[in-house]
């Protein structure tokens, strides 16, 4: 391509080191797609006539069937997909695809192409995300009164409904789902025509290709449209972010898993067994879930430090961008599948999850709370009287509200039978009503309105 300057082709590692084809052909829909909106632009503004411009997108019509039907090769001497299919382009229709390149540089090309891809990327983690979200939610409405033990440091807290435990992550994914919206939203801006560096002195159009590639405007400074991978950053960002929930909701269905939890079964499909250990069960995708959002961190890290001491414009250090994105993608795709199946075909050992919520004085507060509704006992003064309430019970070996009446009373003679309405974890459940709380009606609401917004989307 840039034989005219030099009298040697490249070293052998220097092709090696230089070339990005065995990664970036990942791209070569958004090649395609790219060059053909630049092409019918050119055109159309009379920089090449309408007789090339029409045989510049047939023959790129022809450069993307043959892709798809041979898939694209590591062709190193070709070094990367833009100079691959501009070779190609020439194949079919000769001295013609020479021109296809004018106003263009490979630095607003790749630009354009990535963000093309990377917004692909990002619809089809939106619906991934929706699909997970369908999960929770089905799975969230079965389990609305369904008690568990609420944690905090891991040690039994209060009762909450698995519901409202499951609706928790539908918090978290809708958040991811905003983040890679919003981040869509801000990264739909066409960099094509930003040429070089500088921009070009043709009579560009560059309102044209980008409205011709489904972008919003095209980018305002050419400076910055070559060397702007915000957008990567950003996807990177949403992915870990997004990876990182998903790590939480495994690290759970792993320990859920484990015999001494036992708050789950995950099904045949979504288990393995040991090659020496015939009795186990393994949640290995949970782990993999948890250990791929190690890698898609790192993926993150290793674009930051990539990016942070380039000075502008494009430097090549920048080819190492997509690596990272098409790595993290394939992770957090694989994860986001994975969870939702383990999600939906999970068992959850509901009778189990009781008899803990039941076992671990989990109803503490309520009484306490009790005391200082029926009986005007200030907070601090009923937690006291509280906590010997379950030092007694823990004495007697049994849970809080089978502690008989006047062994209660002997602690403090306000209370009365009537706080063994309170003491069992479903009234515990049902009383918290506050919103956000976990009573099932208000799991039930959650889940209600989740859908509507849904349904508004
Ligand atoms: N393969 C290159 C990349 O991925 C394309 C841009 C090359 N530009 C250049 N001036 N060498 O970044």
């Amino acid at each position: 391509m840039w034989g005219g300057r030099f009298a040697e082709g490249p070293a052998a590692v220097m092709r090696e080191i230089n070339a990005s084809i065995p990664f970036d052909k990942r791209m070569w829909r958004q090649d395609v797609a790219g060059s053909r909106a630049h092409a019918a632009m050119l055109g159309a503004q009379g920089i090449v006539s309408a007789g090339d411009a029409a045989a510049i997108d047939a023959g790129l019509a022809q450069v993307a069937e043959r892709y798809a039907a041979e898939g694209v090769p590591d062709d190193l001497a070709m070094e990367d997909i833009h100079m691959l299919s501009e070779a190609r382009l020439g194949e079919v229709i000769g001295g013609a695809a020479g021109r296809l390149h004018t106003a263009r540089s490979r630095n607003d090309q790749v630009a354009t192409d990535f963000r093309l891809w990377v917004r692909d990327a990002t619809d089809q983690v939106v619906e991934a995300l929706d699909r997970l979200d369908d999960t929770l939610l089905a799975r969230a409405e079965e389990h609305a009164a369904s008690v568990m033990p609420g944690f905090t440091h891991l040690q039994s807290a209060q009762p909450v409904t698995l519901g409202h435990h499951l609706m928790a992550y539908h918090e978290m994914v809708r958040r991811d789902r905003s983040r890679f919206t919003d981040n869509r939203a801000r990264a739909n801006l066409c960099p094509l025509g930003a040429a070089a560096l500088a921009g070009t002195g043709f009579a560009i159009d560059r309102d044209a290709t980008a409205r011709g590639l489904g972008f919003d405007a095209p980018t305002r400074n050419s400076l910055d449209s070559v060397s702007d991978r915000d957008f990567a950053l950003d996807y990177l960002m949403a992915a870990s972010q997004c990876a990182l929930h998903l790590s939480r909701l495994a690290e759970e269905f792993v320990l859920w898993a484990s015999q001494p939890f036992a708050f789950v079964a995950l099904s045949d499909q979504w288990s393995t067994g040991s090659s020496i250990m015939p009795q186990k069960r393994n949640p290995d995708a949970a782990e993999l879930v948890r250990g791929h959002s190690g890698r898609i961190t790192g993926c993150l890290v290793s674009l930051m430090v990539t990016m942070k001491g380039l000075p502008l414009a494009y430097s090549k250090d920048m080819q190492d961008d997509k690596p990272p994105v098409f790595e993290a993608h394939d992770l957090l795709a694989l994860s986001l599948a994975a969870m939702t199946g383990m999600v939906e075909s999970a068992t959850f050992r509901t009778e189990r999850m009781r008899q803990v919520a039941e076992s671990g004085f989990a109803t503490a507060t309520d009484l306490a709370d009790w005391l200082v509704r029926e009986a005007d006992v200030p907070f601090r003064e009923a937690h006291h009287i509280t906590g010997r309430a379950v030092a007694r019970a823990e004495a007697l070996g049994c849970t809080l509200d089978r502690v008989p009446l006047p062994e209660l009373q002997a602690i403090d003679a306000r209370i009365t039978d009537a706080v063994y309405d309170v003491l069992s974890v479903d009234a515990s459940v049902a009383s918290r009503r506050s919103f956000g709380g976990t009573a099932p009606d208000n799991v039930r609401a959650a889940i209600a309105a989740a859908r509507a917004e849904r349904a508004g989307e």
